[in-house]
């Protein structure tokens, strides 16, 4: 329906509000320096606009909160799980249903069982800890992005897509018996947000079937991949994002998610899969550091909420007033000339620091000098990743004037931004980069 509207608005109204954190600008100075420059270790507090990650920050509905009352707290077998898994299975159309704590405590179960050395992973691109999981088995993941997504100004529209020809030549390179499964990651983070297309995932299915390889997608942002599609991809503009999403899940054998984006819960995860031997081995595997397979880590009520939350994600409303929002807060940032990789994806902005920044060099890690000032200047958090300072929009929680407020803080950024100055890393960073990094002004 807002479809029709020329003015964005938000397809709902305001039931409860939490008041921003209003600390001034020598507070954050000294909050700043007390975090080593590393906007991770910052209360939570002094900021104003919270871009940090769009992972379980979304608002819960109203019918969201009333489901955490119906949870049944049964040890195993609970109703809750059964809601869950109809929620799921009628989604995916996947069978075995197995809740997790998180994201990557789906991926630690699924490759517990199946990495290893000499196994290897490959994927049109691997989040961190998608990455982290399989190569903590001594198995190696290989990321096949597209080519056009090396390059952030270029406006193709489905920079998530996998290279099927680097994907063919990889089988063959590492023989598809040492390969358990390809990802699909949708939408893809790690190349800022970007859609895979429906064609691509097609093309990437079929060569997986044609050499025994099961497909699987990391489906922590499958709602806005679909909505992606029907925005961008010929034949699908007539679509509800459902079917999109449904055709998109029939096209692997098995699937992870973290309910923390698309599932619009604070926390929760699942595996969903057709095999039920793999299913058993998983169940088998997680019962020491998950818990029983009905519950996987989470409380009845959890799951609950995202049963509910996968439901009312792809309604079409929302997604459309989302991906509007998104492109709304790009326009603005680059009325405010700074440069962010286009085109925008579904769940974030992404500067490009090291263009935005040239007086700094990648050695001085623009990205996080970026993540400093705009703190510093007008408490907006985002996430450095690589090069790039990824502002995240979380669900459903802010309005387009708060976007608009970080456009303007971003524009005093650029006014004066041969004033940011880069930064050096201090001490062992551990674990982890970005996380754990300690840093000091050049
Ligand atoms: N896969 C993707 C594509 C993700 O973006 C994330 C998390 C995970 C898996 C892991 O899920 O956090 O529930 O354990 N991404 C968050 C982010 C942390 O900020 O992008 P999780």
């Amino acid at each position: 329906m807002i479809r029709r509207w020329k003015t964005l608005f938000e397809p709902y109204r305001i039931k409860a509000v939490e008041p921003l954190g209003f600390a001034s600008t020598a507070e954050r100075e000294r909050a700043l320096h007390a975090a080593a420059y590393n906007v991770f270790h910052v209360p939570a507090e002094t900021v104003l606009i919270d871009l940090l990650t769009d992972s379980g920050t979304s608002a819960m509905s109203g019918e969201q909160w009333a489901a955490l009352m119906r949870g049944d707290e049964a040890y195993a077998g609970s109703r809750s799980f059964e809601t869950f898994q109809k929620a799921v299975r009628e989604l995916t159309g996947y069978r075995e249903v197995i809740p997790a704590h998180q994201g990557r405590a789906a991926e630690h179960i699924l490759f517990s069982v199946l990495g290893g050395p000499g196994k290897v992973f490959l994927a049109n691109a691997h989040f961190e800890t998608t990455r982290g999981n399989i190569e903590a088995t001594g198995a190696k993941a290989i990321d096949l992005p597209a080519p056009e997504a090396a390059d952030p100004a270029n406006p193709s529209p489905f920079k998530g897509d996998i290279d099927t020809r680097a994907l063919e030549r990889a089988i063959g390179e590492h023989g598809a018996a040492n390969i358990p499964l390809a990802i699909m990651t949708v939408t893809n983070n790690t190349a800022a947000g970007q859609p895979v297309s429906m064609r691509n995932l097609r093309e990437a299915s079929e060569i997986c079937a044609k050499h025994k390889i099961p497909l699987f997608l990391d489906a922590a942002r499958f709602a806005e991949n679909a909505y992606l599609v029907k925005k961008r991809e010929t034949g699908y503009a007539a679509r509800a994002a459902a079917e999109t999403a449904r055709e998109m899940f029939s096209l692997a054998q098995g699937c992870w998610m973290s309910a923390k984006k698309d599932g619009l819960a604070h926390i929760g995860g699942f595996l969903a899969l057709k095999d039920k031997a793999l299913a058993d081995r998983a169940r088998e595997a997680m019962v020491l550091f998950e818990g029983f397979p009905t519950y996987g880590g989470l409380a009845g009520r959890d799951l609950e909420a995202i049963a509910r939350g996968l439901s009312e994600v792809l309604d079409d409303d929302y997604l459309e007033h989302r991906l509007r929002l998104i492109e709304f807060f790009s326009e603005r940032m680059r009325a405010a000339k700074v440069p962010i990789v286009e085109p925008p994806g579904g769940h974030a902005v992404f500067v490009d620091a090291k263009a935005f920044l040239p007086h700094i060099p990648p050695e001085q890690l623009p990205a996080s000098a970026l993540a400093g000032a705009a703190y510093r200047t007008g408490g907006v958090r985002g996430a450095a990743m690589g090069n790039f300072l990824r502002l995240a929009v979380p669900r459903r929680a802010y309005t387009q004037s708060h976007l608009e407020y970080v456009a303007e803080v971003f524009s005093e950024i650029a006014a004066q931004k041969d004033l940011v100055r880069g930064l050096k890393r201090v001490g062992e960073a551990k674990g982890m980069g970005v996380l754990f990094a300690r840093l000091e002004p050049v």
